[in-house]
């Protein structure tokens, strides 16, 4: 794939999060609404509820301009702390939780997520509830020993984090390092969610090609394992629609629920 994004410094300048909801999101049109949202949701419900994770704080790391993966978690958690490098993701995350006329419309999700949950509250409530539960937009950077340098945060319960590093690992070695790292922000005993795709190596934003780290399952597990974590439990599925693979070549989806050891 000629002129794919791969440096830090483009990234931040071309990176746009109308463009990404668009391609990615938006009711109707976008390829990741459907197939992974329900995968991804599906798992996100059956962890905070039967899976017995919940806690204090939940830290969504590389939170994008996107919400979805935090309406089960806003049941679990009494905060949540979102966080992402891109100044642009995070105004617009603002945005939404500003409940600005021009925030994305995630009514379409939302519902979803209240279908999933028996419809105990209207999707206007359940969006209510998740802007009362998130109590910070910090800047992050995967690729620092302390991605949240200057600010050393205390330890939380669950660290979440979909479809994000991919972008800034290079390979499963830097995948494994930014993992060993987190190792500091979550407490003795805590969760490690991260839920992402395998063995992609492009995806667009707009009109704009990124690179993609390219994940393989053999390696994945083994990662988590070498970066100190116990995995609970590792889920894969096959991308069943391929017919926007010149968009986004990943071929799979995966959800690992790893713990730190106490
Ligand atoms: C494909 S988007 C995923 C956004 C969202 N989590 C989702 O599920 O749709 C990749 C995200 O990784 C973030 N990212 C890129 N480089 C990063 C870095 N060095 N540290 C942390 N996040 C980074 C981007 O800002 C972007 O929000």
């Amino acid at each position: 794939m000629d002129n794919q994004i791969t440096s830090q410094q483009t990234y931040i300048d071309e990176f746009n999060p109308k463009d990404y909801f668009q391609t990615y999101y938006k009711a109707g049109e976008g390829i990741l609404f459907g197939e992974w949202t329900e995968f991804a949701l599906q798992h996100l419900h059956e962890t905070f509820t039967k899976g017995g994770v919940r806690g204090d704080t939940l830290l969504d790391f590389g939170t994008g301009p996107t919400i979805y993966q935090l309406l089960s978690a806003c049941e679990a958690f009494d905060k949540i702390i979102t966080s992402d490098f891109l100044e642009q993701n995070r105004a617009e995350l603002q945005k939404w939780l500003k409940n600005d006329p021009s925030a994305f419309d995630w009514t379409h999700i939302i519902k979803f997520v209240c279908e999933l949950e028996g419809n105990r509250e209207s999707p206007e409530e359940k969006a209510e509830k998740l802007r009362s539960k998130v109590t910070e937009v910090l800047k992050c950077d995967a690729l620092k020993r302390n991605p949240y340098d200057p600010i050393v945060l205390p330890p939380v319960d669950c660290l979440l984090s979909c479809l994000c590093l991919e972008a800034p690992c290079k390979d499963i070695k830097s995948f494994c390092n930014v993992l060993k790292n987190f190792q500091d922000l979550i407490k003795p005993g805590g969760h490690l969610l991260i839920i992402s795709a395998l063995n992609a190596t492009f995806y667009y934003v707009g009109e704009k090609c990124f690179r993609s780290m390219t994940t393989r399952k053999d390696e994945l597990e083994l990662a988590f394992k070498e970066a100190g974590y116990q995995i609970e439990r590792a889920v894969y599925a096959p991308r069943a629609d391929k017919s926007k693979m010149d968009v986004a070549d990943y071929e799979f989806h995966y959800f690992i629920h790893a713990r730190k050891p106490q």
